[in-house]
Parts: structure tokens; C-alpha cells; sequence
């Protein structure tokens, strides 16, 4: 029996369907409706809002094979707790990579524009004609744009940000000299980084090392002129903090796509000046959301047949 926690697109769901019986929870299916869900299940399909720990894993019984996330970050899954417990898990990356990449690049453009300001102003009656000074931001073109992780979708927005006219630099664990001769992108240590770009792209995975990596400090070093873009994971980025310093002024601009506590915003950050708010959209493409479906299928496939799933991270 395999056990979608909440849903799975049709281009996974209808595969596992032919193949297994299954039990779906419902895009509102609480923690106490999947735990009376899971007993018996071979397969658990989750993703980034379902978190995966060892009462969950115990609750599914010993039959239990892979946990097959809908996503390509797997920070809900507790990993160890997978392992002590022979449970697989997998992932669905590289069909995201173009869709995430992009609206980070949507973005950028939109908080560099003052899209958001101008358009709430327009919408409410509040624009009273063309003002030479009203919502003045920055060109991307002649910019610098700072990638922190240089992974799949670091890579594929830092591409998209050079064909748009802006010198890249990045910082993260490891160089990347294939970002270095293609896009001439030069690696900065991190603080070097948050000084040196006008706009800062956060494209690494929340792990317990970049947990509020971005904080009131980091904002300072962006700048009055800087513009911050976050479509990894909310916990990298302190949300209280980008509020205060849209406020103040000590942050130009802002971009978000997630948040530490999803669904829910922080009400200051709902209220501060030049962000642009998304309610966490970075795959929402038709084609990727099929593709990590399919993937979801694919890799639950595998598993219990017995052979090694596609996309295995533990
Ligand atoms: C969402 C994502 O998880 O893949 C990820 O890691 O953050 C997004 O794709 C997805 O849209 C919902 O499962």
C-alpha cells in the first residue's frame, strides 16, 4: 500500500494507482489524520510541509520501503531516522531546476523594479500620474549578482541573470569551475560576497549550517541598495529582520518565495515597502510539477520492485 500524505499530481498518481492500492490524505490532511493513515504503508509520498520523523516512521510499521518527498529539498525528512530504519528516500530533482531558476530571475526583476509598491499603488486609486522619482530602483544589466550555492538552480539562474547583462559572483562550499569558464563567475567568501553584490540570489538547502544565515548583519553588508531574493528555504533567511531593514532603509529591496513557518508570513514583512511576496511558487510550472510527479512515481516504482530508486538521497 503506498500512502500519499496529502496529493500527488495525476502524471504520478494515476502510475501508482494502475500498480498499488492507495490512500490519500488531502491537500488539509492533519498530522492526527496521517498517523492514522500510515499503519501498513510500503511507501509514504510526502513533501516540503509533511515533516517525516521516527513517530511517523514507526507508525508506518517495519514494511515500510521509501519515503518518496514531492520535491527536490528533503530538509522534512529526518534522514538518520530513514537509515536506523532501512526506509530509502528520494527526491525529484533537475525537473525544477528551469522553473525555480526562472521565477527567481522574476524575482529579481520585480523587487530591483519596485514592481510590487507600484502596483498595490496603482490598484488602490494611489497613482496620481508620472513621477520622475517614484519607484526608482536598479538595472540588472552592468549589475553584480551574487549566487549563494552554486548548485542545479544556482547555476541555471546565474546563466539567466549574465544573459540579462550582470557580472556573477558566488560563494558555497565548493568552487564550481564550470560556472567560473562559462560565465566567468568569480568565487567570494560569503561576507565578501554580501558587500561586493547589488543583488543576492540564495539558492542553498536549509541544513542545521545555513539556519539564519541571513540575518540583520548580512542585510547591512547587501545594502541600501541591495536586493535580496530567497525561493530555497525560509529558515536561511530571517524574515523579521528583512522587515526591520525594509523599514529602516538598510535593505533596498526584497524577493521572497518562502518563509521559516509556512503558510504563515510574518504581518511586518506583509507590511514593509519594496518586497515582492510569493506563497512558495518556485516549481509551479505545468511541466515541472508533472515531471516531479512522474518522478514520485518512478522512484516509488522502484523501490518496491526491488530496485535501486532513480533519485536516492539516503
Ligand atoms: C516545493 C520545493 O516543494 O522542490 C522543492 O524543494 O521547494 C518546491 O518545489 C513544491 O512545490 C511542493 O512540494
Amino acid at each position: 500500500m503506498v500512502v500519499i500524505a496529502r496529493v500527488l499530481l495525476p502524471a504520478g498518481r494515476d502510475r501508482l494507482a494502475e500498480r498499488f492500492e492507495l490512500r490519500e490524505g488531502g491537500l488539509n490532511a492533519t498530522r492526527a489524520d496521517l498517523l492514522a493513515m500510515v499503519p501498513g504503508a510500503s511507501a509514504l509520498v510526502a513533501d516540503p510541509s509533511v515533516p517525516v520523523d521516527a513517530q511517523l516512521l514507526d507508525t508506518c510499521g517495519d514494511q515500510l520501503k521509501v519515503v518518496a518527498n514531492f520535491a527536490v529539498g528533503y530538509d522534512n525528512v529526518d534522514l538518520e531516522a530513514c537509515r536506523e530504519r532501512g526506509v530509502a528516500v528520494t527526491n525529484t530533482p533537475d525537473v525544477l531546476t528551469e522553473a525555480t531558476a526562472e521565477l527567481a530571475l522574476a524575482l529579481t526583476l520585480a523587487a530591483a523594479r519596485r514592481m510590487s509598491d507600484a502596483e498595490r499603488d496603482l490598484r488602490a486609486g494611489r497613482w496620481r500620474g508620472w513621477d520622475p522619482a517614484a519607484y526608482r530602483g536598479i538595472e540588472i544589466w552592468g549589475s553584480t549578482v551574487g549566487v549563494i550555492g552554486m548548485g542545479r538552480i544556482g547555476h541555471r539562474y546565474a546563466r539567466l541573470a549574465h544573459g540579462v547583462g550582470a557580472e556573477i559572483v558566488y560563494a558555497g562550499p565548493s568552487a564550481k569551475p564550470e560556472a567560473e569558464s562559462e560565465l566567468g563567475a568569480r568565487r567570494l567568501d560569503f561576507h565578501e560576497l554580501l558587500e561586493a553584490a547589488d543583488v543576492v540570489s540564495v539558492h542553498a538547502p536549509a541544513t542545521p549550517e545555513t539556519g539564519g544565515l541571513i540575518g540583520a548583519g548580512e542585510l547591512e553588508l547587501i545594502g541600501r541598495q541591495g536586493v535580496l531574493i530567497n525561493t530555497s528555504r525560509g529558515p536561511l533567511v530571517d524574515s523579521e529582520a528583512v522587515a526591520a531593514a525594509l523599514e529602516s532603509g538598510a535593505l533596498g529591496a526584497a524577493g521572497l518565495d518562502v518563509y521559516e513557518k509556512e503558510p504563515k508570513v510574518s504581518p511586518r514583512l506583509l507590511e514593509a515597502p519594496r518586497c515582492v511576496l510569493l506563497p512558495h511558487i518556485g516549481s509551479a510550472t505545468v511541466g515541472s510539477r508533472d515531471g516531479m510527479a512522474n518522478a514520485v512515481a518512478d522512484n516509488v516504482i522502484a523501490a518496491l520492485e526491488g530496485r535501486e530508486p532513480p533519485c536516492r538521497v539516503a
